[in-house]
């Protein structure tokens, strides 16, 4: 069965000291509570902080660039998440999509050498307000995911976890309701089967986002096609994310 996975992602938030501070405080809170997996995404000059002091949580970076090496100032490549110790990669995120303007083609890319590097995807979609009140949210995920995971195959479907993050609900408090994250979930689910046969679309872990916090994440954790969460501002307070590892355990 697939796995409930509960990962922060950190956006440009905390230095190193913070990210110590963080971990150090997180550590005895979720000492064995290994039956979900906690990821947490930090910016890049905190990863090797990171790494060093996650114990049980595993490390994503929030951005790579799809090419080992060459002249892309600014970038970091996969080679570079590797030789760190990382081994996840936030991709896609809408934030990335809005304010940089990356497009699906270029977020297969990254995905395809994701893979390739032994690094695993965290592929972000979703729906803008805009979309949503056009009726449009199920084209619009659909066209991300179809483009998005173009040209994978049945067997590296294994190794990526997709996150449904509805542009309306993140960072404004205004959360999907279980009910209409779980009809998103459900429709990508019946996506997944349509690509890549139903033994594959029922192990993909499919993480909600989007104002996910303690107070309601066990009813969206507990909907029956969403596997955990990714989490934005709740997940920057250790005694915080600790809640929302606890409600992934109860949600299984
Ligand atoms: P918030 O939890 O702050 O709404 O952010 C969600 C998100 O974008 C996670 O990637």
């Amino acid at each position: 069965m697939r796995r409930i996975i509960v990962a922060g992602n950190w956006k440009m938030n905390k230095t190193r000291k913070e990210t110590e501070d963080f971990f150090k405080a997180l550590k005895p809170l979720v000492e064995g509570k290994d039956k979900v997996e906690m990821v947490i995404g930090v910016p890049f000059t905190n990863l090797e902080t990171a790494v060093r002091e996650a114990g049980n949580v595993k490390i994503a970076a929030q951005n790579m660039n799809p090419k080992e090496s060459g002249a892309y100032t600014g970038e970091i490549s996969p080679l570079m998440l590797k030789d760190l110790g990382v081994e996840y990669v936030i991709l896609g995120h809408s934030e990335r999509r809005e304010y940089y303007k990356e497009s699906n083609e270029f977020i297969n890319e990254k995905v395809k050498s994701a893979l390739s590097h032994d690094l695993k995807p965290i592929l972000c979609f979703g729906e803008t307000l805009e979309q949503r009140e056009g009726n449009i949210t199920e084209k619009v995920v659909e066209e991300q995911i179809r483009e998005g995971l173009k040209d994978i195959t049945k067997e590296q479907m294994a190794n990526v976890v997709l996150a449904y993050e509805p542009v309306w609900a993140i960072g404004t408090g205004k959360t999907a309701t279980s009910l209409q994250a779980q009809e998103v979930h459900a429709f990508i689910r019946n996506l997944l089967t349509d690509m890549f046969g139903k033994e594959v679309a029922e192990n993909v872990t499919v993480q909600y986002g989007g104002s996910m916090k303690p107070e309601n994440a066990l009813e969206l954790m507990s909907q029956t096609d969403i596997d955990g969460g990714l989490i934005g501002g709740a997940a920057l307070d250790p005694s915080s994310f600790a809640k929302l590892v606890e409600a992934g355990i109860q949600a299984l």
